[in-house]
């Protein structure tokens, strides 16, 4: 059985960059009469599980949603805690060097606490040798803000009008040189794409499960990557 499960592991065909909403953490906590706090723990804890086992296969590119630019309306003491535990993780994040993980992170880190800036970047350039899984974590990201930061960009670098094409604008997001997501796996229930890689997703695949993150495990990213594997991509074509 072992044996069959490796085999058609090793036959299917991964996407080249998976994109996951990491989302229920909190209706996970609550269904364990825990706080919420308790949830983003679990979910820091399972991110850096299913990152490994995503190096592990051979992915080249994954991208966790981690913070939204939407999640600062959240309560004081949670969005404290969510940066406490991005923190714990970026003091550990030395650990993805070893292995052989390049860690890089995308939305609009201006805003966050300047020691959480410093950590972060810390990580970027320990890691930007690495060959395995690139990881971009997405922290203060929204699509549009994205967007936004890119025309900022563009406009400042005095290019014409006339010469600016769909390149043009995919060059000038955080993920200019990667390839965009072809599978964005959502699980939690939620049907939505909550301002995620709006650009980037316009010819993505989706996978949505009611299964809250910190229970989302290697095998239901097997499942999903399974699916992946049966999908019929047109791309307009015929
Ligand atoms: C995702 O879990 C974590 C962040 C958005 C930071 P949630 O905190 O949104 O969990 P639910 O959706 O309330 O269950
Ligand atoms: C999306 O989840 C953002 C992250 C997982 C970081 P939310 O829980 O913020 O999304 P909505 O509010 O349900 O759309
Ligand atoms: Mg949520």
């Amino acid at each position: 059985m072992a044996i069959f499960k490796k085999k058609n592991v090793a036959e299917r065909i991964l996407p080249d960059h998976i994109a996951i909403i990491m989302d229920g953490n909190g209706r996970w906590a609550k269904k364990r009469s825990l706080p919420r706090t308790a949830g983003h723990a679990a979910g820091s804890k399972n991110f850096k599980d299913i990152a490994r086992y995503c190096n592990k296969i051979g992915l080249k590119y994954l991208t966790v949603y981690a913070f939204s630019t939407e999640n600062w309306k959240r309560p004081k003491e949670e969005v404290d805690n969510i940066m406490k535990i991005f923190k714990e993780y970026l003091e550990d994040a030395k650990n993805f060097k070893d292995e052989n993980i390049q860690v890089q992170f995308i939305g609009d880190r201006s805003v966050l606490d300047e020691d959480i800036q410093r950590l972060m970047k810390e990580s970027e350039d320990a890691s930007c040798d690495a060959t395995g899984l690139h990881l971009n974590i997405a922290i203060n990201y929204g699509g549009r803000d994205e967007i936004v930061h890119a025309v900022k960009n563009i406009v400042d670098s005095g290019i014409d009008a006339k010469d600016i094409t769909e390149k043009t604008i995919t060059d000038s997001l955080y993920t200019a040189g990667q390839p965009d997501p072809d599978f964005i796996i959502r699980p939690s229930g939620e049907y939505r794409l909550s301002n995620y890689l709006i650009w980037q997703s316009a010819y993505a695949e989706y996978w949505f499960s009611d299964i809250l993150w910190p229970d989302f495990k290697p095998k239901d990213l097997d499942r999903a990557i399974e699916e992946f594997n049966k999908r019929n991509r047109r791309f307009g074509g015929v």
